[in-house]
């Protein structure tokens, strides 16, 4: 039976990285974007301190490639690092031209050091790694500014069919259609509002489906944060790499009513301290850099003192700098902080870390291409090799644009060339029934959670990583037995995503025996001189 409808291309997620490569496709040919959520409901959203570029004329290209290698750690590949800093005056500049709008210099003059202005005429705040200022921002909001603005411009595209709250499910490979090669041919996906299941055929797609934070109990991302494209490709036989290094953002709001709320590093940036309850600094104990050292440094330094002390947070205040500069820099903490009874102009907030960025993912090119012919991922899901074993704060936005680009840059360039996909089977229920048993999704959902952050957490030994193995092994089992007999549901599907994901994480996990960056295990204390990807390779080939 033919498909229900064909595309040039069909792009899975729509966030900063989705959006901006739809755009570029967008000139002279039809893309599906699919979003499980509405448009602007992933991370991207969510971001708080902004993009990194160098504007300063201080800076250089070369600092920025510098304090990116230092903060992964030894494990970059310095030929994508070089590739992204090299591109980000165009990616920014191509931001601006969509209506971004970046906080401008002159706002904030009267309150500011000289060098904080530059001759794009924009602020630039600093964080954790970067030796100069060099991040824009839309005040402490700026991934709202960049989701709402690129929103409006593919709201209003002609070539652009947006298919919001549709769960892509699985990638149609050829070789899964049982015809002869590898090619990625379309995708199935759950319309979640019909309850329904459409099969939807392209000459090309595109992963950009973010990160999977969400296998762990603590996270400052957003729902949606599942894994779900890192698994579909997996399934469909893409290698992936370092999914070990799970960055912990150092500063979330700890507070029974804040799910998920970040603190941004900009506040350390602009001198706010990490104290004890008691008032007391720590920082310049684990080191010299401070509060600004890369994250996974502060991140371990936060959690080291919670577990010495029986602490359940720490404390970071940016009282001191005045209510004037910290209304006027970091209006959405303030308020939301506010709205919970801490007045940040005069009282430290308590704070913990939490799971906040996948550094690892599908292996990619500099093209954002994958082993798959006409299968392409972007974004958090895709591992290029820039950020190493410790992403550097503010570079996650930038990837998502630059890479964003050159996939759409290099299918612009083949897509001519490329088949109409062949006819689709449609999704086949025959096989399964109604579920009555739910209680085993969100069951199996929260033990995930727990044992990921219990076993394979900020601090990892062999035993809690045989443990979470061990673990992960029976839920499998479990979800797959359920996957087969049951009719779907989106939980159902994130669920079989986010245990794909912790299964990966693990076994990269154990194959690293070492700490380095973000991975540090007790049994493994040392760095060794060798910085080694972790590539995990499926199965089916
Ligand atoms: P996302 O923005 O996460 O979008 C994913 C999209 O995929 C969504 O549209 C989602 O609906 C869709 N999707 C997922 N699975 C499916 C599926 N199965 N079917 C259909 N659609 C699907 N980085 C910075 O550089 N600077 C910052 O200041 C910064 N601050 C941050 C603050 C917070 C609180 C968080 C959570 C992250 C922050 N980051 C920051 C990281 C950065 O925001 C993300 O890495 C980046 O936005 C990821 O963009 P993306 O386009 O890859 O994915
Ligand atoms: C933050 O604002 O602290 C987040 C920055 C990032 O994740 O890059």
């Amino acid at each position: 039976m033919p498909a229900s409808q064909c595309f040039d291309v069909v792009i899975i997620g729509s966030g900063a990285a989705g959006m901006t490569a739809a755009l570029h496709l967008a000139t002279s040919h039809k893309v599906a974007l699919l979003s499980k959520a509405s448009l602007n409901e992933g991370s991207t959203r969510w971001a708080q301190g902004g993009i990194a570029t160098v504007v300063d004329p201080e800076d250089s290209l070369a600092a920025h490639i510098e304090d990116t290698l230092v903060a992964g750690a030894g494990l970059c590949h310095q030929d994508a690092v070089e590739l992204v800093v090299n591109n980000s005056r165009q990616s920014i500049q191509w931001l601006i031209d969509q209506g971004v709008p970046f906080t401008p210099a002159e706002m904030t003059q009267s309150t500011e050091h000289s060098e904080s202005s530059s001759p794009l005429s924009y602020h630039l705040t600093r964080e954790g790694g970067h030796s100069f200022r060099r991040i824009l921002h839309a005040d402490d909001a700026t991934g709202l500014a960049i989701s709402e603005t690129l929103t409006a411009r593919v709201r209003q595209h002609t070539n652009i069919c947006v298919f919001e709250n549709y769960l892509a499910i699985d990638l149609i490979t050829r070789h899964k259609l049982g015809l002869a090669g590898q090619a990625c041919v379309g995708v199935y996906a759950l319309d979640i509002k019909q309850d329904k299941v459409q099969t939807l055929a392209a000459k090309a797609v595109i992963l950009a489906t973010g990160g999977a934070s969400k296998v762990y109990l603590y996270t400052s991302n957003p729902d949606g944060s599942s894994g779900d494209g890192i698994a579909m490709a997996w399934r469909a036989g893409c290698p992936v790499a370092n999914m070990e290094f799970n960055q912990f953002h150092p500063t979330c709001l700890y507070h029974p009513s804040a799910k998920s709320f970040l603190i941004s590093e900009a506040l350390r940036g602009e001198g706010a301290r990490l104290t004890l309850p008691n008032g007391e600094p720590f920082m310049q104990r684990f080191d010299s850099r401070c509060e600004l050292a890369p994250r996974d440094i502060v991140a371990r330094a936060i959690d080291h003192e919670m577990k010495r002390l029986g602490l359940d947070h720490v404390c970071l205040d940016i009282s001191h700098q005045g209510a004037d500069f910290i209304r006027g820099h970091f209006p959405t903490i303030y308020q939301r902080c506010l709205a919970l009874g801490i007045d940040i102009t005069k009282e430290p907030m308590p704070v913990v870390p939490a799971a906040h960025y996948t550094c690892g993912g599908i292996v990619t090119n500099h093209q954002g291409q994958t082993n798959i012919a006409g299968l392409y991922a972007i974004g958090e899901c895709a591992f290029t090799g820039l950020h190493g074993a410790n992403r550097m704060a503010s570079n996650s936005l930038l990837e998502c644009i630059v890479y964003g680009r050159l996939a759409a840059e290099d299918l612009l360039a083949k897509l001519p060339s490329f088949k109409a996909p062949p006819e689709l089977t449609v999704w086949d229920e025959s096989q399964v029934t109604d579920s009555d048993e739910d209680v085993v999704i969100s069951h199996n959902w929260d033990e995930i959670r727990r044992f990921m952050w219990d076993y394979v957490g900020i601090v990892r030994t062999d035993k809690r990583l045989e443990r979470a193995q061990h673990r992960i092994k029976l839920l499998q089992s479990e979800i797959h037995d359920y996957y087969a007999n049951y009719r779907i549901s989106s939980d159902l599907l994130e669920l079989r995503n986010l245990a794909t994901v912790a299964e990966l994480i693990i076994r990269s996990a154990q194959l690293r025996k070492e700490s380095r960056g973000l991975h540090y295990t007790l049994d493994y204390p040392k760095t060794t001189p060798e910085a080694r990807d972790t590539l995990l390779v499926p199965d089916c080939w």
